[in-house]
């Protein structure tokens, strides 16, 4: 265990093996690039589907922008607090699909990517003793399977339902997120 003498931190050989902190930090910045692809492909669709008038929808993906711009704070927090500098680049730039049920599909794929790409980012923390970063992806995963679970459930109404089910859900009224 690391102990102040002096004023000084010692550490016993091989310490600074405890936690490769550099992979942490690439991990983390990778996310949060991911992140913010996501967060401005949500908005796209927000207000692509406000135009549209399709409130409920919208609404939706503006809460899930949100969500996802909460889980940058998260990235940047943990990255700063093992002194790494946080690169605030998107993966990608905003795909310009312009259809509802597109939109959802497109999003379903991303949540499932990222809860794939999160559950691994936990197990390298792991192998790499970092376990408070571990713990961070594995909250991010619960997070993405919901996200996912949502978007998948609009695509099912749908199916279910026929194409004016949007135009149908939006005229109960306005989405609380909205
Ligand atoms: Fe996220
Ligand atoms: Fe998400």
């Amino acid at each position: 265990m690391a102990r102040h003498r002096g004023g000084r931190l010692s550490l016993p050989p091989g310490a600074g093996q405890i936690m490769d902190r550099t992979k942490s930090i690439e991990l983390l910045n990778q996310a949060v690039g991911d992140e913010l692809q996501a967060l401005h492909q949500y908005m796209y669709f927000h207000f692509l589907l406000d135009d549209m008038g399709l409130a409920k929808l919208a609404g939706l993906f503006k809460q899930t922008a949100i969500e996802e711009m909460q889980h940058v704070e998260l990235l940047a927090e943990r990255i700063l607090f093992l002194r790494g500098d946080v690169e605030l680049n998107s993966s990608g730039p905003v795909n310009k699909v312009q259809e509802p049920e597109a939109m959802l599909n497109m999003a379903v794929g991303m949540e499932k990517q990222s809860a794939i790409d999160y559950n691994q980012a936990a197990k390298v923390c792991g192998e790499n003793a970092d376990s408070a970063t571990k713990q961070i992806f594995e909250g991010l995963v619960a997070d993405e399977e919901r996200h996912f679970d949502q978007y998948d459930t609009e695509l099912e109404n749908i199916r279910r339902y026929g194409a004016s089910y949007l135009a149908l859900q939006s005229m109960q009224g306005p989405s609380e997120a909205n």
